[in-house]
């Protein structure tokens, strides 16, 4: 038996928390409620959104699990699970985003394909592991290196997950060697997830964990990894979660005129209220997360309770008894921030929230401004509408 394998139907998938908002069964895609999302800076296990293309793999023997890496390499390797732990571990505490989290709203626009997801197709874990930098260091490739003595420049992750997307093959994805081997960059291959064994929704038992960058690179249940001169060809790459125009659509899309979508731009959203919501006139207490790709703090969070005529900035923060200060040395600077605001609620408010992260990127105005077909990355200002709030008691404070 090896040591992993990928059933090809859902008959043994694992247990999975029943609060748990579930918008695709098989394969089983599931947020969870926004209310519950910012309960606590670190996400748990639990309450992890989860994003799967097919069914969860199993590992029948670990002891025969093995990662291979090998192409423009000068030696392949096959890596146990002991060869792993035995390199230094680390621990990183990094928000993973689904490219598509938020689509549902970006398809009230106008249609568009995917899962559909509210606002809480992220989460924040510890994730613990060896550093790629350190794994690639085993065959023979230089920390900081952009190519190899043979030409690679890209490092492909293969998984074993039997996906309809690619006629039933594995999920598959890469990042640049630059990336890969830049100990700075802290591209993890984690086996642990807030301080326990990666579960098998996760990617039990090793998983990559790519930092700022949109979840759908950090491929779960890790088997091979490949040295290439070229970036994946992949389904998941190459024909999905790209970032068009609003102007392209079905019938007019080449896929080649776009490159794949890493870093995530700066985005925020109010995890309290739904998004039309009914609370008592006067003051309430609003709150969510902002995060931004590629390592960027988060500078500011505005909120406004009357459709953007004036702002407050909200308060951000990260750990307890610690000052978050954007790019600050004691901030996770792979991790989201969380915010909170007071503000004074009039009758038939417009609450919004919009980031601003430490490049000074601001979120987009309007989702119709960045509608695209696939429904990615919707980072349009969070908008909530207050309903009959002198007329109804009941109150979200
Ligand atoms: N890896 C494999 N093998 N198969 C997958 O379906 N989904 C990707 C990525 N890695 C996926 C995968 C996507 S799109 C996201 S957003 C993240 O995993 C989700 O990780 P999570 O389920 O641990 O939250």
């Amino acid at each position: 038996m090896p040591g992993l394998t990928a059933p090809s139907d859902y008959a043994e998938e694992p247990p999975r928390h029943p609060d748990l908002k579930i918008n695709s069964k098989e394969p089983f895609n599931a947020e969870p409620h926004r209310s519950a999302l910012v309960a606590s800076y670190i996400t748990p296990v639990d309450f992890f959104y989860k994003r799967n293309h097919g069914p969860i793999p199993k590992v029948e023997d670990l002891s025969r699990y093995t990662v291979s890496i090998s192409g423009l390499v000068n030696k392949s390797i096959q890596l146990s699970m002991g060869d792993i732990w035995a390199l230094p571990k680390y621990n990183v505490t990094a928000t993973l985003q689904c490219a598509g989290n938020r689509r549902t709203a970006m398809s009230n626009v106008r249609k568009v394909r995917g899962v559909g997801w509210d606002i809480s197709a992220l989460g924040t874990a510890t994730w613990g592991g060896a550093k790629l930098s350190d794994v690639l260091e085993l065959v023979g490739i230089p920390k900081l290196s952009s190519v190899t003595s043979l030409g690679g420049k890209h490092v492909e992750f293969v998984s074993v997950d039997k996906c309809k997307e690619e006629k039933g093959g594995p999920y598959t994805a890469s990042i640049p060697l630059k990336q890969a081997t830049d100990p700075d960059a802290d591209v993890l291959l984690a086996y642990e997830m807030n301080g326990e064994v990666l579960n098998r929704d996760h990617g039990y038992p090793l998983r990559v964990v790519v930092p700022g960058v949109i979840g759908a690179r950090s491929v779960k249940w890790l088997d091979s990894i490949n040295i290439k001169e070229e970036e994946c060809q992949g389904f998941f790459m190459q024909k999905d979660y790209k970032m068009f125009p609003p102007t392209v659509d079905w019938d007019n899309i080449n896929w080649s005129t776009r490159r794949p979508q890493m870093d995530f731009p700066v985005q925020s959203a109010i995890c309290t209220l739904e998004d039309v919501d009914v609370i008592k006139e006067g003051k309430a207490r609003i709150a969510g997360y902002a995060l931004s790709g590629g390592g960027r703090g988060i500078e500011r969070v505005d909120i406004s309770s009357d459709g953007g005529k004036t702002w407050v900035e909200a308060r951000r923060y990260q750990k307890d008894n610690v000052a978050y200060v954007s790019d600050g040395p004691q901030s996770d600077k792979w991790a989201w921030v969380l915010f909170e605001a007071t503000l004074d609620i009039p009758a038939n408010a417009e609450i919004l929230a919009k980031a601003v992260d430490s490049a000074a990127n601001v979120q987009p105005e309007k989702v119709e401004d960045i509608w695209n077909l696939r429904g990615i990355l919707n980072t349009s200002w969070h908008r909530i509408k207050i309903q009959n709030s002198s007329s109804v008691g009941r109150s979200k404070m």
